[in-house]
């Protein structure tokens, strides 16, 4: 009786692997919609071959044409399908269908798309915020399906999809799964959120404009800019100068921003415990970006991370403006909710501690905002309106220079992104007109001055773009002559330190000497340690030079005893920068360090005019 059932197993489970039934891993959905294509992505088990049939939609019709077809070349698991060269603003219904060598087939419902229009129309978007499955496991399936039921033409997603973005199976199951009711016809345009982790499972699963993590796209008359907040966005970075230079060159009626940090927020606890102290307004990485938005004009600015609902009164210049930007945080897709601060702020409209969505409605120069809870009640609502003259016809001048502090003299460079423009300046504050100074090319400034830019064509005018220049005194070097390259180090260790310790009150462990800036050849445990580096740094030009410190835990770094860079405080790995005059010569570079828990970063950067940001090399260090 024994043997008989060894036999039975072997050959059941021999026979299951021969033949292994096709099926979906993720059901079709729709990714990445413009007004000329669509692609359509699924995953199944095992490999098959992709097929798409498609057709545009017609009067009439008992069944939908599918005259078109795409089949892949090879076998995969996953199915990434593009329709190219499709009409902008029309309907269309497609198949998608797998088969495998073995000829068994899978083929899922039809199921209707849409391009995106060329031509000005009104239109409806979603946006949702930290899908992330946690104690609700129903929570994105159901806010999910009651934005479906508002039929919108597209959704934004500001991050956190997945509680952790490495683990394929939250993709699966959680997030691709639950929303497949709206997935499976609308696009829903990505943010990166911390959980999702910039894991390749985001990119695998999610499409957009580009294979960065941040991109924009145009619906009809409103511009989105998606941006990475996880990734740096210090003026001069990579994203920051892609930023603008994008914002400056949209002509678009509407322009929103999308990341997935708040730049104001009345968490609870998550920016300064509000049972014990002040809080900051929001999530300090997003500060660069406020001017920006200000500058260019963005209307609103959706994120998420933190798991409530807020609005902001519409803010300029840290005031409430009725010019300014609307600031909405929607982090109640599917995690654990977060509660409010203690005492309203002085920028919230509204705030409620939900699980929500928001509907965005734009017709023409009006756009009308509400945002519904887990109930389905419409608990907020806002209506922006752009008379005339706010409506932006020229794109605004960027100026670009490497700092707005100099020694001798600075180039100034202008881009005026307006075809057949002029772009014209002033230097002592007044408006530019018609009649001011024409660029012709680089500026020369060497006196402290505002410079202001507005772009010409024909009767329009641009908004102007204006920098204030300082003439500065640069620091003296110190007369030393040092011989050994490297830095001076002491080694700390302490407990429950939040922030940098007081040095002289701590106990040293160890003193030495390291060639460069590093950790892992001096500390002697995991957590809750501190390093002081102590030395000079040779520059070899009477210049403004931009410190640049990235640190996991807290950081400070002064330069001739002047604090150049405070990155204190208890933080993952996050950029601060500062600037600095400095003569040709050797001056006192001294940095210090802690680490709390978990990981641990540390790198100085820097540039000059000379050249753009990069890590200070061994042999300008000596100690
Ligand atoms: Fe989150
Ligand atoms: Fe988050």
């Amino acid at each position: 009786m024994k043997n008989f059932f060894i036999v039975l197993f072997i050959f059941s489970t021999t026979a299951f692997s021969q033949k292994e039934k096709l099926n979906f891993l993720v059901k079709p959905y729709v990714q990445n919609t413009s007004a000329t294509s669509i692609t359509i992505l699924w995953e199944t088990n095992p490999a098959s071959k992709g097929e798409v049939q498609f057709g545009k939609a017609e009067l009439d019709k008992n069944s939908p044409t599918l005259d078109q077809k795409i089949i892949q070349d090879s076998f995969s698991t996953m199915h990434v399908i593009e329709l190219k060269n499709l009409e902008p603003g029309k309907q269309y219904f497609y198949k998608a269908l797998s088969c495998t060598e073995n000829g068994d087939t899978l083929i899922y419902n039809i199921l209707p798309i849409a391009t995106f229009p060329y031509v000005e129309q009104p239109f409806t978007f979603a946006v949702f915020s930290d899908s992330q499955q946690q104690e609700d496991t129903l929570a994105w399936n159901k806010i999910s399906n009651m934005a479906l039921m508002e039929r919108p033409n597209f959704g934004l997603i500001v991050g956190d999809l997945v509680e952790r973005g490495e683990d394929i199976n939250m993709w699966r199951n959680q997030f691709l799964s639950k929303a497949h009711e709206f997935m499976k016809s609308i696009p829903l345009f990505p943010v990166m959120g911390n959980h999702d982790n910039n894991d390749p499972n985001y990119f695998k699963y999610m499409k957009s404009r580009s294979e960065k993590s941040y991109y924009t796209f145009t619906y009809c008359n409103a511009q989105f800019f998606i941006i990475d907040s996880n990734l740096e966005l210090e003026p001069g970075s990579e994203q920051y100068n892609w930023l603008e230079e994008e914002l400056a060159k949209s002509k678009t009626d509407w322009k929103i921003a999308a990341h997935h940090h708040p730049a104001y927020s009345s968490d609870y606890d998550d920016y300064g415990n509000s049972e014990t102290s002040l809080r900051l307004k929001g999530d300090p990485v997003i500060l660069p970006l406020i001017p920006l938005y200000e500058k260019y004009n963005v209307d609103v600015v959706f994120s998420g991370h933190i798991h409530s609902y807020e609005r902001t009164w519409q803010i300029a210049n840290d005031k409430v403006d009725d010019d300014g930007v609307v600031y909405i945080q929607t982090g109640g897709a599917g995690g654990n909710l977060e509660k409010s601060a203690v005492m309203r702020s002085w920028f919230t409209a509204k705030v409620k501690s939900a699980h929500n969505f928001c509907l965005v409605s734009v017709n023409g120069n009006q756009l009308y905002f509400c945002a519904i809870d887990y109930s389905g009640n419409l608990f907020d609502q806002i209506k922006l309106k752009k008379e005339a003259d706010k409506l932006l016809t020229l794109s605004t001048p960027v100026i670009r220079a490497h700092n707005n502090k100099f020694i001798d003299e600075i180039n100034v460079t202008i881009e005026d992104y307006n075809k057949n423009a002029e772009a014209r300046f002033t230097f002592d504050g007044g408006e530019p007109s018609i009649n001011s100074q024409l660029y012709k090319g680089q500026i020369r400034i060497n006196e402290s001055c505002i410079l202001k830019v507005s772009s010409f064509v024909g009767n329009l005018k641009s908004k102007t773009s204006k920098m204030f220049f300082e003439k500065i005194e640069g620091q003296n070097g110190y007369a030393v002559n040092p011989t050994n390259n490297g830095l001076n180090y002491k080694y700390y260790e302490g407990t429950n330190w939040l922030n940098l310790p007081d040095f002289e009150k701590t106990k040293e462990i160890k003193s030495g000497a390291v060639g460069n800036i590093s950790i892992t050849e001096i500390k002697e445990r995991e957590d809750q340690f501190a390093i002081t580096y102590g030395g000079f740094i040779r520059v070899d030009d009477n210049d403004v030079y931009t410190f640049y410190v990235r640190s996991d835990d807290g950081t400070k770094l002064y330069i001739d005893d002047q604090l150049v860079v405070d990155n204190n405080g208890s933080h993952s790995a996050r950029t601060k920068y500062g600037s600095i005059a400095l003569l040709a010569g050797y001056h006192k570079f001294y940095l210090e360090y802690f680490d709390n828990v978990e990981g641990e970063e540390l790198k100085v950067m820097f540039k000059s005019s000379k050249y753009e940001r990069r890590e200070i090399k061994n042999n300008e260090l000596f100690r």
